[in-house]
């Protein structure tokens, strides 16, 4: 599989990241044959969180992969921390604790990257600086990023924090682009116009920061999936008709679509299933050309000025 530096750093990564927030909906077996067969194709990026399904996923993760030394040195762990039941909570104090807790449900001693989950309102970047510098120098987190930030934010952070930020996951996919539709309706008086997030993708392409789309597959928020979906017939016939040019699958091109961009994305993926891992990775060998490019952002409804 293809892949690129993450953010300003040197950590070599697989374009697509396999997310592993829905890996407990796998039984025993089944999530060691999808961890497995992610390594066999290269994909040994993984991104957890400390929420998803309450701890058990990093855990059900863990034991699947049957961790020990040699593996953790031949795959990436990202995890996320801050949200907590009823609030988010940027304090060095959870932060800490957090990832002592990440660490032991991994079975491992370090992740390569630690993302704040979502912005905490009562954010102190003096206390989230003090939370990554004793997580660097502890060798407890090797990189550090975000999610769900806008460029205002991640100044804010950066006040105080030393370290590069080199990740902003952020939720886009076909049906939910609105990050790239507002670039491209500027000053319109349509709804497309509105910038809902301080032009994140124009930041985190001039700040070497790598954005990670999460959902790339849902419409909405978490509504639903929008391939072979009867809401979305126009879109629908296109990628089907770009699929069948490449002989690729539909899972393929929504994929391909994200990576086309030159913002150098690194989608993450929430397939539990292997056929349509294996397509998901399949996107990274495709590249569509502009024109197909903008006939999908079209085909779901996107306009152009
Ligand atoms: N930072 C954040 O705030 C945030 C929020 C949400 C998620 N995430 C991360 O992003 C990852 C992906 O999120 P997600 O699971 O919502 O993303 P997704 O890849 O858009 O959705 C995956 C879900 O769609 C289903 N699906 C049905 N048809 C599919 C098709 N043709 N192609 C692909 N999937 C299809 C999958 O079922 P099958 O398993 O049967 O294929 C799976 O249940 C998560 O695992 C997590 O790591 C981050």
């Amino acid at each position: 599989m293809k892949t690129i530096k993450l953010g300003s750093s040197t950590l070599e990564v697989p374009v697509v990241a396999v997310g592993c927030m829905r890996i407990n909906s796998l039984d025993k077996n089944g999530a060691e044959r999808f961890v497995q067969t992610s390594l066999e194709l290269g994909a040994n990026f993984f991104d957890h969180a400390d929420i998803y399904g309450g701890g058990a996923c990093e855990e059900i993760f863990a034991d699947a992969i049957h961790m020990n030394s040699d593996i953790r040195e031949n795959i990436i762990l990202q995890s996320k921390c801050g949200i907590r039941q009823g609030m988010f909570d940027f304090s060095k104090e959870h932060i800490l604790n957090s990832v002592d807790g990440i660490l032991k449900r991994l079975k491992t001693d370090y992740l390569d990257v630690l993302l704040l989950h979502r912005p905490d309102a009562l954010v102190e970047p003096e206390e989230v600086a003090e939370a990554f510098d004793q997580l660097e120098s502890s060798g407890k987190v090797r990189h550090f990023g975000v999610s769900n930030q806008n460029p205002m934010q991640i100044q804010l952070l950066k006040k105080a924090v030393k370290q590069p930020i080199v990740a902003n996951q952020l939720q886009l996919s076909i049906t939910n682009a609105t990050m790239i539709s507002s670039g491209i309706n500027v000053n319109m008086e349509n709804a497309s116009a509105v910038n809902r997030d301080g032009s994140v993708l124009d930041f985190c392409r001039l700040n070497d920061i790598t954005i990670q789309p999460w959902s790339p597959f849902q419409y909405g928020f978490f509504e639903g999936v929008f391939l072979g979906n009867d809401k979305f017939p126009e879109l629908n016939q296109k990628i089907d008709e770009i699929a069948a040019k490449y002989g690729v699958s539909n899972t393929t091109i929504a994929i391909a679509w994200l990576l086309r961009h030159p913002a150098n994305m690194q989608p993450v993926i929430g397939t539990m299933n292997i056929e349509r891992l294996k397509d998901c990775v399949k996107a990274s060998e495709i590249t569509l050309t502009r024109e197909e490019w903008y006939e999908i952002y079209r085909a779901a409804g996107n306009i152009l000025p």
